[in-house]
Formats: structure tokens, C-alpha cells, sequence
């Protein structure tokens, strides 16, 4: 299924083209895709080139692992993710590791290289869920995640699936529309709520 951003502005095939399905096929990510998607996280930039991120993943075939991560997701996701093949969790480094100071922008970074992991697996054909929706203390309780460490965000990636195979409620939100805010609400210039000038050119 295609549900690509309709979009005002031309913009890359690989950006229009990403939206975050809830349905996934059953066929397995082979471990050199994922090796992929994983390796193109890694390059993402960060401050100070930090790095201030880690993922928890598991297959379904690891199934103690991916029975793991389902149960750090809250009810509502675990409905749906269960059925994905991938099921990862990000978490960040809080502080920095020059000097221990926090780290103000490890979300920011910890984001930039999911959207990297993002990006790559759309280039491969797979998609990825991304999910705040998770128990973020029985994850660092589940994982042993240390104290410094923030469990970030989950997410399901995999093939693309049927949205039949969904319950009606979440087939009809799989159907709907794709909605953004305008570039003139959030791009602006000089003064906060003031838009960019070449916004409306
Ligand atoms: C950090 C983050 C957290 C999200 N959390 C959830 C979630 O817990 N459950 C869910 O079903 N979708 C979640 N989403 C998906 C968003 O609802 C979705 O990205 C948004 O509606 C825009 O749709 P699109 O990604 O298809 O363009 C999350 C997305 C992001 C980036």
C-alpha cells in the first residue's frame, strides 16, 4: 500500500513516499538488511559526534526477546507491533562522556539517526512505526538499562503488509488522509510567529 505526502511542494520520492503503517507483512528482514538499516543509524551526525544512542532489537524468530519487547510497549501498540517481523527501541546517553555534563540534545540526536534507520529502510521497500507509546521504566527494568540512559522511543519495521488484516479502527487510521501543518505556522524569521518571507514568494 502507497500513501504517499500530498504534498505542496515538490519534494524526494524517498521523503514523500514514508508514512508509518501499522499493518506489516510476515516475510522476515534478512540480518544484512538489517545490517543496513542499523549501519545507516550510525552515520547519522551528532553533537560533538557523541553518539548518544543505542538499540534494543529483536526478531520474531528471537521470540524471547521479541516477547521482550512487545511487553515494554504500551497495550494499544503491542496490539498492533506484535505482527510486525522487527520490533527495536531506542534509548539515549544523557550525559555527555568528555566530562559528564548533560547532554541537551542526545533526543534530538537519538531521533536524527532513527530517521536515518528510517530512510534506509524505505529505500529497501520496508517501513518503519515509530512509538512513544512504550513503559519506559519496565524497559530499563526488562533490558537492564543503565541510569544515565533514557529508553527513547520503540519501533516496528518490516515489510509492508495488508490493512485488511487490521481491525476496523485501526484499518480506517491506516486509510486516512495524511495531514501536516502549514510551513507558514513553523518556519519563521526575526520574531517568533513571524513567517519566513520566502515562505509565501
Ligand atoms: C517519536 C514518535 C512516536 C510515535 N508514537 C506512536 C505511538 O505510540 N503509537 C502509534 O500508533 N504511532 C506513533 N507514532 C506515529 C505517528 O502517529 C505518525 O508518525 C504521525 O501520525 C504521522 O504519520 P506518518 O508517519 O504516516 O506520516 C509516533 C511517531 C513518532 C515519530
Amino acid at each position: 500500500m502507497h500513501k504517499p505526502a500530498p504534498t505542496e511542494i515538490p519534494i524526494h520520492e524517498l521523503i514523500r513516499e514514508r508514512w508509518s503503517p501499522r499493518a506489516f507483512s510476515d516475510k522476515s528482514v534478512p540480518p544484512e538488511v538489517l545490517r543496513s538499516l542499523f549501519e545507516a543509524a550510525r552515520w547519522a551526525p551528532s553533537s560533538n559526534n557523541e553518539q548518544p544512542w543505542v538499540y534494543l532489537m529483536a526478531t520474531k524468530e528471537d521470540a524471547e526477546n521479541f516477547a521482550k519487547m512487545v511487553g515494554v510497549l504500551v497495550e494499544f501498540n503491542a496490539n498492533w507491533a506484535k505482527h510486525a517481523p522487527v520490533l527495536a527501541l531506542s534509548v539515549a546517553h544523557l550525559k555527555m562522556h568528555r566530562d559528564g555534563k548533560p547532554n541537551r540534545v542526545a533526543l534530538h540526536d537519538v531521533g536524527t539517526a532513527s530517521a536515518q534507520l528510517t530512510m534506509e529502510a524505505n529505500s529497501r521497500g520496508l517501513f518503519v512505526h515509530q512509538m512513544a507509546g512504550i513503559h519506559a521504566e519496565k524497559a530499563r527494568e526488562t533490558f537492564g538499562i543503565p541510569p544515565d540512559w533514557e529508553p527513547v522511543a520503540a519501533m516496528a519495521l518490516g515489510y509492508p503488509g495488508n490493512p485488511d488484516s487490521l481491525p476496523q479502527t485501526l484499518r480506517d487510521r491506516e486509510l486516512a488522509p495524511r495531514i501536516r501543518k502549514p510551513l507558514k505556522e513553523f518556519v519563521m524569521t526575526g520574531t517568533w510567529g513571524h513567517t519566513a518571507p520566502f515562505v509565501s514568494a
